[in-house]
């Protein structure tokens, strides 16, 4: 049977056992092209990228990670996704696309990244604003997200017992039924719990 994107999408994990191995630009940049590939509003192409591979920009970047992203910290490669709002449609109705076009485009480079044999995690668990500065990213950008990258390893001793278990967890998704409907949306929001107030 012939190779399935499906295969690539259930194979994609946001996996936390990477090794220090180096990442060439090559494949850096195959990745990148994947992303810049995604689809945008009007084409406008919102995202920017920072792609982090010199050790002494990684180290300092590492610094300013929450302490839940230790993982990250041997990633030989990260890529910064950064916007503004400017950079893609507003729509008069409030509507703001450019979160949207960068969303896109970082799945695309972590699908692509799949395919590579590669992890490709994407992270919000960091300080914003040493990292812009550090990055040379103007303030009025929002710096939406760091995709950790790295090889995978079956060695998962470098991960927390939480960690650990996750890694090898089935996938967790609420049932499909719950987010999708036929027709007409129905989702009830859940009601606050008076009782407990
Ligand atoms: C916007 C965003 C932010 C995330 N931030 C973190 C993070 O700071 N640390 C982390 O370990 N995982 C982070 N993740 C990974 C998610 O926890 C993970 O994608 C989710 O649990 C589903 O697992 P899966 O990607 O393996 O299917 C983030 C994912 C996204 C899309």
């Amino acid at each position: 049977m012939s190779h399935q994107l499906i295969s690539s999408i259930s194979s994609r994990r946001a996996g936390r056992a990477i090794t220090d191995q180096p990442i060439d630009r090559e494949t850096l940049t195959q990745l990148l092209q994947a992303a810049h590939l995604a689809p945008s509003c009007a084409n406008n192409q919102p995202w920017r990228f920072v792609i982090v591979e010199d050790e002494s920009v990684l180290s300092q970047i590492k610094e300013h990670l929450t302490g839940g992203n230790y993982w990250a910290k041997v990633s030989p490669a990260i890529v910064a996704v950064a916007s503004r709002v400017d950079l893609d449609c507003q729509i008069p109705d409030g509507r703001e696309y450019h979160l949207f076009g960068c969303g896109m485009a970082a799945l695309n480079l972590m699908l692509q990244a799949t395919e590579l044999g590669l992890i490709a995690h994407p992270i919000a668990g960091f300080k914003s604003r040493p990292i812009k500065e550090i990055l040379n990213i103007p303030e009025d950008f929002t710096l939406i997200t760091l995709i950790i990258l790295g090889h995978s390893t079956q060695d998962h001793g470098r991960l927390s017992e939480k960690h650990r278990g996750e890694e090898t967890a089935p996938r967790d998704r609420r049932p499909l039924f719950d987010v999708a409907f036929w027709n007409r949306f129905d989702f009830v929001v859940p009601k606050a719990d008076s009782s407990s107030s």
